[in-house]
């Protein structure tokens, strides 16, 4: 079945299309957050003007033709409301005017399919880290849905990357800065705030925040990255051995840190559990993911009238049915 999904949560105008599970095409365009973060309506206004440009270039590269599309797959959360708005009207005038069914699909579900796709897993404890988003979670049989094991008390790991860079007045970019300076940095005391299997990270951002002037920022950007990531590792480490696990993933925008990944093979290592990642480009946000989730949701008849679609910026994922 050849589908086109549609991505724009936050920041990223992605379309993918798949067929039986591969990748034609992946194109994005992506919103430059500068200094000021996402400003909702602009970043809209921006999905608006690129969104027939991102289509047509995906199509392009996927040699095929938009009346061979068979179906259609949107973001229908979590994410913000006005840029989750304008993928679901796109996706919802190509649904009708090409007269194919659209299935809405799970951000957070879509991010865990494409890795465990690429990585070759069935069934692993997945770390899914993002800017919005920071989870420890295993699909639970018996209900059909994610379960989940862990999370954060308060805001994202990205997010709390991206406050920092913004503080430091460098490209917030998923810690891509903060990881170049941690590099030549040295290890400050810090506050490291896990709770059983979740965690928090306000407090930490808080207390780098008040030591700019004080103490050198590369330290601090090395020692925000070195807890933050240990943190994750601790409450995942936990949620591999509650649950009899035998296969780690890390999906989501911070699944790109190689500092993050280094540390969660190590830990994958001394457990003899295996590993695994999708390619940088599928764990940024990206329409490939939302049409892979949507090919296997519409060849199980999981779509849903047109005229039924519609947004949640509060989608949690363990709302969300699971096709596997
Ligand atoms: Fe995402």
């Amino acid at each position: 079945m050849l589908v086109l999904g549609i991505e724009s949560s936050a920041h990223t105008f992605g379309v993918g299309i798949v067929e039986r599970g591969k990748v034609l095409a992946n194109e994005k365009e992506q919103f430059s957050m500068g200094t000021a973060g996402i400003i909702p309506s602009k970043v809209a206004g921006f999905h608006i003007r690129n969104a027939k440009n991102v289509i047509g270039r995906a199509l392009k590269r996927s040699g095929r033709s938009i009346n061979e599309i068979e179906g259609i797959g949107y973001t229908r959360g979590p994410g913000i409301g006005t840029c989750l708005q304008v993928g679901e009207l796109a996706a919802k005038t190509l649904a009708n005017e090409l007269g194919v069914k659209i299935a809405p699909v799970n951000h957070a579900v879509a991010h865990i399919e494409i890795a465990k796709r690429f990585a070759e897993m069935k069934d692993p404890v997945a770390l899914y880290v993002s800017g919005g988003n920071s989870q420890i979670l295993k699909i639970d049989k018996k209900l059909g849905r994610y379960r989940v094991l862990g999370e954060t008390l308060d805001i994202g790991v990205g997010n709390m990357l991206d406050s920092f860079a913004r503080e430091l007045r460098l490209d917030p970019a998923w810690g891509s800065s903060i990881a170049k300076l941690a590099e030549k940095g040295r290890y400050v005391s810090l506050p490291y705030t896990v709770k059983g299997t979740d965690f928090s990270f306000t407090g930490l951002l808080t207390r780098c925040t008040e030591l700019i002037g004080s103490e050198k920022k590369e330290d601090l950007c090395y020692s925000m990255q070195e807890t933050a990531f240990a943190m994750l590792c601790e409450a995942t480490e936990r949620a591999l051995l509650l649950t009899n696990s035998k296969e780690l993933l890390v999906c989501g925008g911070v699944a790109q840190s190689r500092r993050l990944r280094e540390m969660l093979a190590a830990l994958s290592k001394s457990h003899g559990m295996r590993f695994g990642y999708a390619p940088d480009e599928f764990n940024a946000d990206n329409g490939a993911m939302i049409a892979l989730v949507a090919e296997k949701m519409l060849k199980r008849g999981l779509f849903m009238p047109i005229g039924k679609c519609d947004i949640s910026q509060r989608y949690r994922i363990d709302d969300a049915l699971v096709v596997w």
